[in-house]
């Protein structure tokens, strides 16, 4: 369920037309509702009720600060892979005791940063990386709170670039190796274990991967403790899949990926976090764009957009499918045609649809892009210098754009020109 609905025939994102914001911020932006971010959230919250739990929002799904701060004052926790997120998250007035720093590659830089500035706990991914951590913790005089990511070796079902808890993913550790990796931890100086943490993969549309993985967190959660560890948390991770079509596709609801949580980690007397980003707030925006062109080929027609791969990376890079409809509804009974839906860069991959049937429509024309909001805004480039796409915020009846396009000459001032040129 989403705010993005038509009304007497018109694309609406709660009480404002899609089209108002366009005449006022151009095309293509990035549009957001506020409510179905809030939904979205409190169905996590609402899942896991009853359980000691922090949901800690994945914010590399849609980072602008004003997300952060709509869901902040909801109570998410944040979880952060960078020192430019936790940066981020910080900024937006997210506590250091609410911030997971996940990542496998986090760097002694990026450690002092989170320890400097308080941190929930960072989930470690590799021996080498917890030496480093304990070093680092250490020489500040300082005690980091650690879960270790552990690998379940798990088939977690979905797109091979999003699926990390298969043991030839570069993430976490063996779960195989685990004793031998909390021992070691145990011992290092400058660091405190907690807990555990798993995190499977993204867009998961089945609830059998997390049972499977749960299962075997729940059996390591007994064995370490009887080693003497005092696992008092489990990070369980994010990935739970969305709709991305209204029609053929039933993802699990939050209610019921809770009650497998309840079920399989219940028992344990754990405090529960939960990562999720996508189900957070991937529909809850949309990409507007406008019909550049209507462009007969060679047995097949295009529709030629504003926005482009640079806007929306995930159907180039992912074969991702997104929805895209009309601006202004079709009257019911409209036939529709296939289009290839293309952008302008120069590179065949900046498809969006192929042979997508869409009513007719005509240069000028908006489109939106439904379920844009988790990766999208945030994977933008400015590829064939195109300013980066700009981010909107509805409210009820207001809004606000959140992040402005950067003009022509914010662009291009960016670059330096060396002494000898
Ligand atoms: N926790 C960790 C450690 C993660 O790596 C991720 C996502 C999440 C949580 C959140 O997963 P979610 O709930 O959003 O599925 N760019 C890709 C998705 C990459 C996901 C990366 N990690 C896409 O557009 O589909």
């Amino acid at each position: 369920m989403d705010h993005f609905l038509y009304r007497d025939g018109a694309l609406y994102a709660e009480d404002v037309p899609v089209a108002e914001i366009a005449a006022q911020v151009g095309t293509p932006f990035y549009l957001y509702s506020t409510a179905t971010l809030v939904r979205h959230f409190r169905l996590f919250d609402e899942a896991l009720a009853g359980m000691d739990h922090l949901i800690c929002y994945a914010m590399k799904a849609a980072s602008n600060q004003a997300i952060l701060k709509t869901l902040a004052a909801e109570g998410a926790g944040m979880d952060v892979v960078s020192g430019g997120e936790y940066r981020r998250a910080r900024a937006a007035g997210v506590p250091g005791e609410r911030i997971v720093f996940s990542g496998v590659g986090k760097t002694a830089e990026e450690i002092r940063l989170a320890l400097d500035g308080g941190v929930r706990q960072f989930n470690v991914e590799s021996e080498p990386e917890m030496q480093v951590l304990s070093a680092v913790a250490s020489k500040m005089g300082k005690t980091a709170p650690i879960t270790i990511r552990v690998n379940p070796d798990v088939d977690a079902k979905t797109h091979a670039k999003i699926a990390t808890g298969k043991s030839e993913n570069k993430f976490g550790i063996p779960i195989s190796r685990a004793r031998e990796v909390y021992a070691m931890a145990a011992a290092l100086p400058g660091i405190e274990v907690i807990g555990i943490d798993v995190h499977i993969g993204s867009q998961l549309t089945e609830l059998e991967p997390f049972e499977l993985a749960y299962t075997k967190v729940a059996e390591l959660t007994e064995v370490l403790r009887a080693d003497g560890h005092d696992i008092r948390r489990l990070d369980l991770g994010g990935g739970l899949g969305i709709p991305y079509t209204r029609s053929n596709e039933a993802p699990p609801l939050p209610l019921d990926y809770g009650a497998l949580i309840k079920r399989n980690v219940g028992h344990l007397g754990c405090e529960i976090e939960i990562e999720p980003g996508r189900l957070i707030v991937g529909n809850a925006g949309i990409l507007v764009s406008e019909v550049i062109y209507v462009k007969s080929g060679e047995g097949r027609d295009f529709l030629i957009l504003d926005g482009a791969m640079n806007d929306l990376i995930r159907p180039a890079m992912y074969e991702a499918y997104h929805d895209i409809v009309p601006v202004i509804e079709p009257a019911p009974g409209t036939e529709q045609a296939p289009f290839d839906i293309v952008g302008p860069v120069c590179e065949s991959g900046d498809t969006f649809a192929r042979q997508r049937l869409m009513p007719p429509l005509i240069a000028g024309d908006l489109v939106a892009f439904r379920s844009a909001g988790a990766y999208g805004a945030v994977m933008a480039s400015e590829y064939n210098s195109r300013p980066l796409v700009p981010e909107v915020l509805v409210h009820g009846d207001q809004f606000a754009v959140i992040r402005p396009r950067p003009t022509f000459d914010e662009m291009i001032n960016r670059d330096t020109i060396p002494e000898w040129l």
